[in-house]
């Protein structure tokens, strides 16, 4: 189960991934926002990070203006790997690589046509585990010792 959230810099593409996630058959929830009103990218940031850390949601797609804010939000919850995506190749490694939990795609930048790619080349990928498990590894292990 997928979790999408954008503000309003990322209401129109994230309106558009929901009708490929349709399309495709994924099952979605939108956690907002949705409409063009100014709201703080934070606040959906942070809503959706944290019900997939606690694995309500298995992945999370997250969209604001360019993408950076979003990123900052989600890799500050504790078992968030998020991935801010531009390019296809970077999509596909975000899972086979790093296991990537939530992508962050900035809908003032990035077209909708390369954002549906970049959403299907991530969900389509699997992770390689391995010596990348044993990278991810020390990550968690980081967020264990900040707290
Ligand atoms: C909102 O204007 C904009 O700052 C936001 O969507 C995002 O780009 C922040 O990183």
């Amino acid at each position: 189960m997928i979790a999408i959230a954008s503000d309003h810099g990322g209401f129109e593409l994230k309106e558009d991934i929901k009708d490929f996630l349709n399309d495709a058959g994924y099952e979605f929830t939108d956690l907002g926002t949705n409409n063009n009103d100014s709201v703080d990218y934070p606040d959906y940031g942070i809503k959706l990070s944290r019900r997939v850390a606690s694995q309500e949601f298995e992945k999370g797609i997250l969209i604001c203006g360019t993408g950076i804010g979003m990123s900052i939000v989600a890799n500050k919850i504790p078992g968030i790997r998020a991935a801010l995506l531009n390019d296809v190749f970077s999509a596909r490694m975000s899972t086979e690589h790093n296991n990537a939990n939530i992508i962050v795609i900035g809908g003032r930048v990035t077209g909708k046509g390369l954002a549906r790619e970049l959403v299907k080349a991530w969900l389509e990928a699997t992770f390689e585990g391995g010596r990348h498990q044993k990278r991810l590894d020390k990550i968690a292990e980081l967020e264990r010792n900040l707290t």
